[in-house]
């Protein structure tokens, strides 16, 4: 399996040919960001890292290497041990033969800056930095940290017969996944317990469909503790169009999740101060006010393969609170659409003298809601229906001349025709206990949902959806207009 990907990461010529583009999937990390994930993890000098086991998977030219062993000998220093013992404590991972080298080289310079003997410092840093795909060399080493910056390479790029491999050893690696589940999986899988995977990567599989299964994943054994949105922080040395996030998964039951947002004002801060942000937070303090940073806590996580909807914390906050207070929709309302005519212009009017005024019901439209609140306009349905089924025509003179009148294309629709003896009938039944109940009305194709409440006056026509329902934890009146408000 060793340099599956190997076709991958030969350095691509510019077109014109003088500047070597970085292999595939190769985004280096900024310090400031490293700092921080390292942080988040716990992964500090003040902690003993020297008896832990650290993972870098996918090491580059080592922008993480070069932190984790400067804080991985603090550690040893201040335990007073010899750096020999470090030995066992860090493994990194790299595919490329050039980069896996450079960072050896950074390793080796780190040894040899603290005092440790050129061939001692080879030695060690020949043992720690493994020219090896991640992917299958890791799987055995349990690992109390894994942290980095995985590549981002989407499955298409990859040859099938690779792609194919990959997906067999990590199922969550389903659809159009990227590479990086897969990195995710597997150091989620290396875990010990309490052990923590951070990592600072894109965040589509938070949301999208190929990520469902590490989300199913992560749900099934794992604690959220951090997700911080870094859209529009600079995270890393190119530019990248990449939507990444940082997130901190541990491997324990889940707790209270901390959710932020890094702004590009983040960079400026430093990182003990974002991480103390951040931990201040999680204690439900009022974090020192740092610019750029948006954080707050949420008590519990999504559950099963539900999508993170992470992008604002104050919103997961607020969908949170909304969840807690009240019960799913689906659980205690009805969601349904109006009634739709086959034939708007016979059915909807304004005139109300063509029929009998029994035969008048009060029809909201779609334009009704637009302000915002809802406005009748003053349109009906001229309504064929009663509790029973149709009406019977005799028994409405002026509803059965309007009608006669419009027999022959009332008779054409489709649903006419499927059903003669109802030629008069709308395409829906008018369910007539809706128009008294208080209910929600939601325009049917807008690209906000903004729902408008209707106190019980009309009954919605075919492009208004409407949320109703009998249950008093779902509907009590003072919350639905705190609510619109
Ligand atoms: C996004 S870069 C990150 C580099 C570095 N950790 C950083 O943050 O600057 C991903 C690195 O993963 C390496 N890589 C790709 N596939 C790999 C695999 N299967 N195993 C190990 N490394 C891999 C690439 O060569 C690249 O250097």
């Amino acid at each position: 399996m060793r340099g599956i990907q190997l076709q991958l990461l030969t350095p691509l010529c510019s077109a014109i040919g003088t500047t070597p583009l970085e292999p595939k999937g190769v985004v280096y990390t900024k310090r400031w960001v490293v700092d921080l994930l390292l942080d988040l993890a716990g992964y500090l000098p003040e902690n003993n890292l020297v008896d832990a086991i650290a993972v870098e998977p996918s090491a580059g030219a080592g922008a993480f290497l070069g932190p984790m062993i400067e804080r991985l000998i603090a550690s040893c220093q201040k335990l007073g041990r010899p750096l020999s013992d470090c030995r066992d404590s860090l493994i990194a991972f790299e595919l490329d033969p050039a980069s896996a080298e450079r960072a050896k080289e950074l390793a080796i310079g780190a040894l040899t800056d603290r005092g440790l003997d050129r061939p001692s410092a080879e030695a060690m840093a020949a043992h720690w930095v493994r020219n090896e795909d991640y992917l299958f060399e890791a799987t055995d080493i349990e690992a109390d940290f894994v942290i980095g910056n995985p590549p981002y390479v989407r499955l298409e790029e990859i040859p099938e017969s690779t792609a194919a491999t990959y997906r067999n050893a990590y199922p969550a690696m389903t659809g159009r996944a990227d590479l990086y589940v897969a990195f995710f999986e597997a150091a989620l899988h290396q875990l010990k317990k309490d052990g923590v995977c951070a990592f600072i990567c894109a965040d589509r599989w938070m949301r999208n469909q190929y990520g469902a299964g590490l989300r199913k994943l992560i749900a099934s054994g794992y604690g959220v503790e951090t997700v911080i949105e870094m859209h529009q922080a600079d995270a890393f040395h190119d530019e990248v169009d990449a939507y990444p996030a940082i997130t901190v998964i541990r491997r324990r039951i889940q707790g209270p999740a901390i959710v932020a947002s890094a702004g590009p004002e983040v960079e400026e801060a430093p990182s003990r101060a974002v991480s103390g942000a951040l931990r201040a937070t999680a204690r439900g303090e009022c974090p020192p006010l740092l610019p750029g940073l948006r954080t707050a806590t949420v008590n519990s996580w999504f559950k099963g393969t539900n999508p993170w909807p992470c992008h604002s914390p104050e919103q997961l906050v607020l969908l949170r609170e909304l969840e807690d207070r009240f019960p799913a929709l689906e659980a205690c309302a009805k969601v349904g659409i109006g009634v739709a005519t086959g034939n708007d212009s016979v059915f909807v009017t304004k005139d109300t003298g063509i029929v009998e005024p029994s035969r008048l019901l009060k029809l909201a439209l779609a334009k009704d809601i637009s302000s915002g609140k809802m406005e009748w306009s003053g349109h009906y349905l001229v309504d064929p229906w009663n509790g029973e089924g149709l009406v019977d025509l005799e028994r409405y003179p002026k509803l059965r001349a309007y009608f006669g009148k419009n027999a022959a294309v009332l008779k054409k629709r489709h649903t006419a025709t499927k059903n003669a003896r109802g030629w008069y009938k709308t395409i829906d039944r008018v369910s007539h206990a809706l128009t008294a109940a208080p209910k929600l009305y939601i325009a049917d194709i807008k690209a906000a949902l903004d729902p408008v409440l209707d106190t019980g006056e009309t009954y919605p026509h075919h492009n208004l959806y409407f949320i109703q329902s009998e249950d008093s934890r779902t509907f009590p009146e003072r919350r639905i207009s705190d609510s619109i408000e």
